[in-house]
């Protein structure tokens, strides 16, 4: 297939470039490189040896997009492309609403227009607000407290009431749990600009010395050390996790976790990457971050029963492969 991959020289949108050309599908790249770079395009024909087609668009242009749609036959669309940073999304709500929510419009619309039935949204666990863990698809979902939070939530409320009018669309809304980690090669990853927000980054950057160490937000919550619980993800598995998605769309929605249905705490997470690479993260415990839950993992079993996915990397593997790329 020919899929079009909004945000695909981005961190999760690059990975599951290769992971699609790899598994035999040419794919075309629409970016406007607000959090990320052009020299993507070649690393991933680099590591790929394939010709990537690349627009620098920006996908809530409604003309750009369909001029697209009008030159390729695309069978279907991944839509990564949008903002992602809460603290931002706060102070700058408008510009949040508009480029996660237009985006999603226009997409869906020039599918519409033009016969192209797959789409797969990046939504994340966020949805489930705070809910019990671990967090499954059918839940009711619990407000979140950010517009970041509430532009996923609202897509897949856009995107559903889409396909109750056409039928014939497909879509699959994947929630995404944390993704970490990079591809072997150490050429693509995640690159934050400015300090970090997450976790995995921050830890890298201490471990390199590039920051002096990590602040652990809060060892008071009810888990097994008091901090923060997760479940991380290869995003090698993500990508994957995609190609199967987009592989088998069929008509309506359907709802899918991508995790591994394992929790880490922060000072677990700390403790392997140390061990793993031999190298220390000098921590220190702080207050709480505000917005932050105790505890966030996935129930997987949907996304094994029905797509036959699961999430095959481990922690190690994760901490080996961010500090690889850090290093690189
Ligand atoms: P990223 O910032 O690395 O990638 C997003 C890409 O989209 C960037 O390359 C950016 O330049 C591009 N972009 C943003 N707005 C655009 C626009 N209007 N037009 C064209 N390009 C635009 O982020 P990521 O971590 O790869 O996340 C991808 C998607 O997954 C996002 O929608 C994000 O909300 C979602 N998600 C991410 C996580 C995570 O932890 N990384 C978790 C859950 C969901
Ligand atoms: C954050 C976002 C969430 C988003 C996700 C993936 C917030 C409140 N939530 O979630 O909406 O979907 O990233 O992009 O920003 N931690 C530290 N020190 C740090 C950084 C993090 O102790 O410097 C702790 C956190 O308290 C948390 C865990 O590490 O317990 C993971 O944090 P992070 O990587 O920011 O991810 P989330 O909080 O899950």
């Amino acid at each position: 297939m020919q899929i079009l991959v909004t945000g695909g020289t981005g961190y999760i949108g690059s990975h599951t470039c290769v992971s699609l050309i790899e598994a035999g599908h040419s794919v075309i790249i629409a970016d406007n490189l607000s959090n990320s770079r052009y020299e993507v395009v070649s690393i991933i024909e680099q590591i790929t040896g394939q010709r990537v087609i690349f627009y620098e668009v920006d996908v809530t242009e409604e003309a750009a997009i369909a001029e697209i749609f009008s030159k390729h036959k695309i069978d279907g669309v991944i839509h990564f492309a949008g903002l992602k940073s809460v603290g931002e999304s706060v102070e700058k709500p408008l510009l949040y609403y508009k480029n996660n929510l237009l985006s999603t419009m226009i997409l869906t619309d020039a599918c519409i227009k033009y016969g192209v039935n797959r789409f797969v949204f990046s939504s994340s666990a966020t949805v489930y607000g705070e809910n019990d863990v671990p967090f499954e698809e059918s839940m009711t979902l619990k407000p979140t407290t950010n517009p970041y939070g509430e532009t996923k939530v609202m897509s897949e409320r856009i995107l559903t009431d889409v396909v109750q009018s056409n039928p014939e669309l497909g879509v699959m809304l994947l929630r995404y749990f944390n993704p970490v980690g990079a591809h072997e090669s150490g050429l693509i990853g995640e690159a934050p600009n400015g300090i970090p927000n997450n976790l995995m980054p921050f830890v890298t950057q201490v471990a390199k010395g590039k920051l002096p160490k990590l602040h652990v937000f809060g060892d008071n919550y009810p888990t097994v050390d008091g901090t923060g619980v997760r479940d991380y993800i290869h995003v090698v598995d993500l990508a994957e996790g995609h190609v199967t998605a987009i592989e088998q769309v069929t008509r309506g929605v359907r709802i899918y976790n991508l995790g591994t249905g394992r929790g880490t705490s922060v000072l677990e997470l700390v403790k392997t990457f140390e061990e793993a690479n031999n190298i220390e993260v000098p921590y220190e415990i702080i207050e709480r971050r505000l917005g932050d839950i105790a505890s966030c993992y996935a129930n997987v079993k949907k996304a094994k029963k029905e797509l036959g996915w699961v999430a095959k990397r481990d922690l190690i593997a994760m901490c080996k492969d961010s500090w690889h790329f850090e290093k690189k």
